[in-house]
C-alpha cells in the first residue's frame, strides 16, 4: 500500500430520472447498502479521504451520507454542467493538496478496491492522469481510450467521435486518477466546446498532454464500469455482487451447498465450516460463527448465531436475535430481541418475542411469547432447564424459573418459580360411552 495521501470526490449530482423512482439513483441499494456506500467504502479501503457531490436540492443523499460516510465533505453542484464542472464542485477539498485525487461515480458501484490501487500506481512513478479501460463487446456510448504508442492521448465521447475512433473498444471507465498537484489547474482548463456543450471530465488528458504531463490507461474488468441507470441494470449489479460474495465465502470456508441460491448482504460474517443449506436469505446485520447449520429457507436478519448452533429449514431470525454456542431454533420459527442460551431448544412452530431462554431449556411446539398489548412491549424471563409444554401461551411480562414445568395448552400469567409446575387450562372433562350416544341421536335425526 502506498502512502501517497489521497482524496476521492464521489460525483452524485446525476438525476436518475430512469430508475422511476422518489428515492435517489445513488441511493439504491445493492446487498442491503446504498450504491454511494458501496463506492465510498472501496474508496476508504484504497485510503484517503472522501468529497460526495451531490446535486441541487439533494437533502436525502446528504441525509443518507451523514449516516453512511460521516466524515465526507459534502458539496452542492447546482447545476449540471458536466463531469469537470462536478469535479470542481469540490474545489475547497481539492485546494487541500492531496498526493492523488480519484474521480468515482456514486452509480458505478461494483469497483474494487485493488483496481483502485492499481490505477493510483502510475501517478507514483510521475504519470499526471491515470484512467481505467476495459473492452467493450458493444462501445456504442462511452468515451473511447485513443492510445497512441502506449500512450494515452485523448478520450473521445461517443457523439464527438469520428467513424474511425467509434471503432475503437477501448472504452473509458469513467474511473481516474489524478495528480493531486496538478488536478485543479488541469480541471480549470477544460472548456465545454464539445457536442454536449459540457464540462467533460476527459479532456484532461489532452490538457495534460499539452502541457507535456503523462496520461496512462489501466485495464480492469467491466464490472468495475458499470454504472446504474434502470432497475435492471441495479438486478445486474446484484447478481454480479451476489456471485463475487459467495466465491469469497466459500474460498473462506463456508460451505454452500446451492450458492446461487443464497443472498448475503454487504456486512453478513460467517464463521468458517459453516454449512449454508439451499436458498437462505441474509438482510443487514448478521454475524454468524463457525461449524453452524442454517437449514434451507431460513431469513436472517440483524442477528448473532453462535457456533454449533443450528437454524432452521424455514427459520426466521429477527433483528436482536442472539443464538449462544449449541442452541437450536427449528422449522417455522421465529426469534426476534431474543437471547438464545447455550444448549436452549426452540424446535417448532414458536415465536420468542423480547425474551430470554435459558440454558438447555427446551420450548415445546406451538409456544408463543405475548409480547405485545398493542402499545408495549414485554419481556419474557424463561430460565436455564425451564420447560415449556407445546401449545403455550406465555403472558408478558413474566418470569418463569430455573428448571420449572409449564403444561401443553398453558396460558400463563402469572410467575413460575424455581422448579415449579404451572398448569394454565380448563381441567379436562371425560364423558364414558357419550360419543356413541351422540353418533346415535344424529343418525335418528338424519333419516327424518
Ligand atoms: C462518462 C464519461 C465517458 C465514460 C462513461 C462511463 C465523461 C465526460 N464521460 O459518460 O467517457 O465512458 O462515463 O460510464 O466523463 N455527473 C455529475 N454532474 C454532472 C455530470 C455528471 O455529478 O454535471 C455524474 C453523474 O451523476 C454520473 C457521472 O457523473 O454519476 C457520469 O456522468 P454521465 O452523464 O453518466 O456520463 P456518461 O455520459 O455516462
Ligand atoms: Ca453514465
Amino acid at each position: 500500500m502506498t502512502n501517497r495521501s489521497c482524496l476521492a470526490v464521489i460525483l452524485a449530482a446525476g438525476e436518475g430520472t430512469r430508475m422511476k423512482s422518489t428515492l435517489p439513483k445513488v441511493l439504491h441499494a445493492i446487498a442491503g447498502l446504498p450504491m454511494v456506500g458501496h463506492v465510498a467504502s472501496a474508496a476508504k479501503a484504497a485510503g484517503g479521504d472522501i468529497a460526495l457531490v451531490v446535486g441541487h436540492g439533494a437533502d436525502a443523499v446528504r441525509t443518507a451520507a451523514a449516516k453512511l460516510i460521516p466524515d465526507a465533505s459534502v458539496f452542492v453542484q447546482a447545476e449540471r454542467l458536466g463531469t469537470a464542472h462536478a469535479v470542481l464542485a469540490a474545489r475547497e477539498a481539492l485546494a487541500r493538496g492531496y498526493d492523488d485525487v480519484l474521480v468515482m461515480f456514486g452509480d458505478t458501484p461494483l469497483v474494487e478496491t485493488e483496481v483502485l490501487a492499481r490505477l493510483r500506481a502510475p501517478l507514483a512513478q510521475g504519470a499526471a492522469v491515470s484512467v481505467m479501460g476495459f473492452r467493450a463487446a458493444d462501445p456504442t456510448g462511452y468515451g473511447r481510450l485513443i492510445v497512441e504508442d502506449g500512450e494515452l492521448v485523448a478520450i473521445r465521447e461517443h457523439r464527438d467521435c469520428s467513424e474511425a475512433e467509434r471503432r475503437i473498444d477501448l472504452c473509458n471507465g469513467g474511473l481516474m486518477a489524478i495528480d493531486g498537484r496538478k488536478a485543479l489547474q488541469l480541471l480549470d482548463a477544460v472548456g465545454n466546446q464539445n457536442a454536449k456543450g459540457e464540462y467533460y471530465l476527459t479532456d484532461i488528458v489532452e490538457i495534460a498532454r499539452r502541457d507535456r504531463l503523462r496520461a496512462t490507461v489501466t485495464e480492469a474488468a467491466f464490472e468495475n464500469a458499470l454504472g446504474i441507470n434502470n432497475r435492471a441494470e441495479l438486478a445486474e449489479a446484484e447478481a454480479i455482487w451476489q456471485q463475487r460474495r459467495r466465491k469469497a465465502m466459500m474460498l473462506a470456508g463456508v460451505t454452500l451447498v446451492a450458492p446461487e441460491t443464497v443472498h448475503f448482504a454487504h456486512d453478513t460474517e460467517i464463521g468458517p465450516d459453516t454449512i449454508i443449506e439451499p436458498n437462505v436469505f441474509f438482510g443487514p446485520g448478521v454475524k454468524v460463527g463457525a461449524d453452524v447449520t442454517i437449514h434451507g429457507f431460513s431469513h436472517i436478519e440483524g442477528a448473532k448465531v453462535a457456533p454449533r448452533a443450528e437454524v432452521g429449514p424455514f427459520a426466521r431470525l429477527r433483528p436482536g436475535a442472539d443464538l449462544h454456542e449449541k442452541s437450536k431454533v427449528g422449522n417455522f420459527c421465529e426469534v426476534k430481541k431474543a437471547v438464545i442460551e447455550e444448549g436452549a431448544k426452540i424446535n417448532h412452530l414458536t415465536y420468542i418475542g423480547d425474551a430470554r431462554v435459558g440454558a438447555c431449556a427446551n420450548v415445546g411446539a406451538g409456544t408463543i411469547t405475548c409480547n405485545y398489548d398493542g402499545y408495549g412491549k414485554f419481556f419474557t424471563d424463561i430460565g436455564a432447564n425451564a420447560f415449556i409444554g407445546s401449545n403455550s401461551a406465555l403472558v408478558a411480562p413474566l418470569t418463569i424459573g430455573d428448571g420449572a414445568y409449564v403444561a401443553s395448552g398453558s396460558v400463563i400469567t402469572d410467575d413460575v418459580p424455581a422448579d415449579g409446575l404451572a398448569i394454565g387450562r380448563a381441567r379436562q372433562v371425560t364423558k364414558p360411552e357419550r360419543a356413541r350416544i351422540l353418533r346415535a341421536m344424529r343418525a335418528a335425526a338424519a333419516k327424518k
